[in-house]
């Protein structure tokens, strides 16, 4: 099932039909077209592009609500002075006054001071695509946005959206997931307003073998992230997890489509890059099978989270480290190297039945793990079905 969030940043003055601006769902709605797509009504909650039709989306100007939030947020917390909101909003065509009750309605805090202008004290801890656009400049990742107030699981939306030739670079979030999925077929708890859960169409030049790249650079976009907004010693540990004092906090699932047979060579058609942080979810979020064993960004720095601002620079950290597996894979794997918790250590891992125990040495071109086991061997591991654990 999914539902919609209507908290997108909108006065209605669209530049669109009232059928195509994805705004509130109304029953005289029968589908709305997104990236060329119809969706059934009620799916959608807040697209950036929500002007128009996505496959018109490079013209779509900047919408007045979404204008004014990119000041504010350039202007981190400082007053913006009326003139300089007019002025943008000249060319989106809005009203400072009327945006500005429009924000607020929407659960913005504002000031307005007679001299000095309007600044930004707080926004609602709501995931909308215009307020995570307004944050950041995009490049091919989160290029454009769609959030979900409920879906069963992002990477489903995502596929079905990649099958139908939505563009490289398109990003799904949800609220919450009800069948949220990690690796080995597990459950992945995703609870409503309490973390980060999305997606990302990524559809690289790549062999299918090397799609581990895409984990490897995934990680470190993460981990990264993570230590620099927050302040936590968040590391990686091989495959996909990333984890903070022995806890997981994120995990990363990569899934493949390819027209050639599984497991071959082929090249990939497109690939899904679903990506869980546990931001705000306190002990009582986590299932109890995991209750032990998962940590969340509030658990471990004492303090709620800021989930928007953490979005936008981790779609930022994505697209950079995306483009540099593609084309400088080295650089990736030096830092995923400087922020790995398995290398250089002795370790065990899991492939189906057979066990593994060796030396966690290197990454190889592929990002592949290069175990070196105790005859001298070198086993090269692909990351998608196996457990880890110190030796
Ligand atoms: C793992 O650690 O096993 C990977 C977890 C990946 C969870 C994310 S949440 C968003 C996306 N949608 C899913 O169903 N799974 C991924």
């Amino acid at each position: 099932m999914s539902r919609v969030n209507s908290g997108k940043i909108s006065n209605g003055q669209s530049h669109a039909p009232a059928d195509q601006t994805g705004g509130e769902p109304s029953h005289r709605q029968s589908h709305r077209s997104i990236v060329g797509i119809l969706i059934p009504p009620g799916q959608l909650v807040s697209s950036s592009l929500f002007r128009g039709r996505v496959t018109e989306s490079v013209s779509v100007p900047m919408n007045p609500g979404m204008a004014i939030l990119e000041m504010f947020h350039q202007a981190v917390g400082q007053f913006v002075p009326a003139t300089e909101l007019r002025r943008v909003l000249k060319e989106s065509g809005g009203k400072v006054t009327t945006e500005i009750a429009e924000l607020e309605r929407l659960g913005y805090t504002i000031e307005s001071h007679p001299h000095f202008g309007y600044r930004l004290l707080g926004g609602p801890d709501r995931l909308t695509a215009d307020d995570i656009k307004a944050r950041f400049k995009a490049g091919v990742i989160g290029a454009e946005i769609l959030v979900f107030e409920e879906t069963a699981s992002t990477n489903d939306v995502v596929d079905h959206l990649g099958k139908s030739g939505a563009r490289e670079g398109l990003v799904v979030f949800a609220e919450s997931q009800t069948k949220g999925r990690g690796r080995l077929g597990r459950a992945w708890a995703s609870p409503r307003r309490k973390g980060l859960w999305f997606s990302v169409l990524l559809r690289p030049k790549l062999a299918s073998s090397a799609a581990s790249r895409l984990t490897v650079a995934a990680s470190v976009a993460v981990a990264r992230t993570i230590r620099q907004r927050c302040g936590v010693n968040a590391r990686i540990k091989w495959p996909n997890d990333v984890m903070v004092n022995g806890r997981k906090l994120a995990g990363i699932l990569v899934e493949t489509k390819s027209g050639a047979a599984p497991r071959s060579s082929g090249p990939v058609d497109y690939l899904i890059l679903g990506i869980g942080i546990d931001v705000n979810c306190v002990a009582a979020d986590f299932p109890p099978a995991v209750a032990e064993i998962a940590t969340s960004i509030r658990i471990e720095t004492g303090r709620d989270q800021d989930r928007l601002a953490l979005a936008a620079d981790l779609l930022k950290a994505l697209d950079e480290s995306y483009q540099m597996a593609l084309t400088d894979f080295e650089a990736v794997a030096d830092e995923w190297a400087r922020l790995c918790s398995t290398l250089g250590g002795q370790i065990a891992v899991t492939l189906g039945r057979r066990r593994v125990e060796g030396f966690a040495q290197a990454l190889d071109a592929d990002g592949a793990l290069l175990l070196r086991k105790d005859n001298g061997q070198i086993e090269r591991i692909l990351g998608g079905e196996l457990a880890v654990e110190r030796a």
